[in-house]
């Protein structure tokens, strides 16, 4: 179980992008974050992870307080939480396989990992895991040759040999089309449910939050303003969300954000738990 109690986020440059933030996600929900650019997703699920520092408040990952942690518990807590980015984070001119074998990095230690050599029985998972997600056919190819919904699942592989406890996904479908996005999507969800683990997916697009998430969170502002069941999402709390014009262009195919943040690049997988 996730909680979150009092997060706020105030950054140095002064803008305030998380205020009285209270959730709590039990194991197994998979929660789905929306809200317009700029509301907060980024910043919620990266303070549960401590990619950024939250300002206020506690959070606490079955009873452990994550916000107060540094040096080797820093990073156990990292392990046991797996991302998954918009821009997959992939190294391109490694193989499918060396991409999901990176998920061990946290484990391994730094020399073997240097060298690139994994205990026999992380390869036998990382197989296990390509098949699941319909990469297994695949594995030697270089990741820069991949189509985005591989990609993706390659994200998808790498995180889930983290063993993680909680999965955060940050846009995952935001840069795929819309049929690959649903398919992404039940994946996701499948393999919560497979893992019982939980997860706080940010997305954009309210038909695929709706579709595949058991709970919706939105997000305006910084501020939780909508948290019920899909079904509880009418068009008034949509409003509320996402302002008056905005949201019905949510339900379509994706629209590209204007993101002020910076893209998650191969280094944010390796501060996200990734790095011994
Ligand atoms: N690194 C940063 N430095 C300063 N402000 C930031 C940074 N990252 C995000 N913000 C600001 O915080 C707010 C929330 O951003 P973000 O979490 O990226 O929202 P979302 O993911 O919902 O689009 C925005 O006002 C954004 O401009
Ligand atoms: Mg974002």
């Amino acid at each position: 179980m996730l909680t979150l109690e009092g997060v706020g986020k105030r950054y140095p440059t002064g803008d305030r992008a998380l205020s009285d933030i209270d959730l709590a996600l039990p194991k197994g929900q998979v929660m789905a974050l929306i809200g317009p650019s700029g509301a907060g997703k980024s910043t919620l699920i990266r303070c549960v992870n401590r990619l950024v520092e939250p300002s206020q408040g506690h959070i606490r990952l079955d009873g452990d307080e994550l916000t107060t942690l540094s040096g080797a518990g820093l990073r156990r807590a990292r392990r046991s939480m797996g991302m998954i980015f918009q821009e997959y984070a992939l190294v391109d001119r490694l193989t499918v396989m060396e991409n999901v074998l990176s998920g061990r990095l946290g484990y391994v230690g730094f020399w073997r990992s240097f060298f690139r050599r994994y205990p026999e029985q992380d390869v036998r998972e990382a197989f296990r895991l390509l098949e699941r997600v319909g990469l297994d056919h695949a594995l030697d190819k270089r990741a820069d040759a991949l189509s985005g919904g591989q990609r993706q699942r390659v994200g998808i592989a790498r995180a889930l040999l983290q063993s993680p406890r909680l999965l955060l996904v940050d846009e995952p479908t935001a840069s795929l089309d819309p049929k690959t996005s649903r398919q992404i999507m039940r994946l996701i969800r499948e393999l919560c449910a497979e893992r019982g683990l939980a997860a706080i997916i940010n997305i954009h697009d309210v038909a695929l939050a709706r579709q595949f998430a058991d709970r919706i969170v939105g997000l305006n502002a910084g501020r939780i303003v909508f948290d019920g069941a899909p079904s509880e999402l009418t068009s008034d709390i949509l409003t509320t969300i996402y302002g008056e014009e905005e949201w019905d262009t949510r339900v379509g195919p994706e629209e590209p954000a204007e993101e002020r943040s910076a893209p998650p690049r191969a280094f944010d997988v390796a501060l996200s738990g990734a790095v011994r």
